[in-house]
């Protein structure tokens, strides 16, 4: 009896530390699923520039106007701004973007309600030519 407790003790301990470890890196999880969106604009060279005009209304006073998330309001959150140069982002397929961008994360609302799905797309293209510089 005294080792079945002890098992059931190992068991919730692995259970918790599996929880937490879940929960940190919660922030930056997006499905895999969200691979498989594709760009119906891809073919467009201008969106970059509308996502760019865009960019500089809602995203930069946290990521930056060069996306490297050091943005003026970076400061105040407890949840750093991602810099869109970083190997995570940059590995990051475009679905997998569009899909954070309408999903948001911890200390980042979701813009799936107020910007279109062509905006949404838009700022991917954009955030693709801050990658290239
Ligand atoms: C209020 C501040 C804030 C605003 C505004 C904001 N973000 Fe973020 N963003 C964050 C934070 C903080 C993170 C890091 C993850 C987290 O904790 O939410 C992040 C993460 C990201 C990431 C990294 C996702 C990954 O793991 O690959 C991308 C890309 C991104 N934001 C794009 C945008 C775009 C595009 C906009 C504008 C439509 C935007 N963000 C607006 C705060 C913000």
């Amino acid at each position: 009896m005294l080792i079945k407790i002890k098992h059931i003790g190992i068991l919730i301990g692995v259970i918790f530390s599996t929880l937490i470890v879940a929960q940190n890196a919660g922030n930056r999880i997006i499905p895999k699923s969200a691979d498989t969106i594709t760009n119906p604009f891809a073919s467009d060279p201008s969106k970059a520039g509308e996502g760019a005009r865009v960019y500089k209304f809602v995203c930069w006073t946290c990521h930056g106007d060069r996306g490297n998330g050091k943005g003026p309001q970076a400061e105040e959150l407890e949840n750093k701004p991602a810099d869109f140069n970083e190997t995570l982002v940059v590995g990051r397929t475009d679905g997998a973007l569009f899909w954070w961008i309408s999903h948001g994360g911890t200390d980042m609302q979701a813009f799936e309600n107020s910007l279109t799905v062509e905006e949404r797309w838009a700022i991917v293209a954009y955030i693709r030519r801050l990658q290239r510089k």
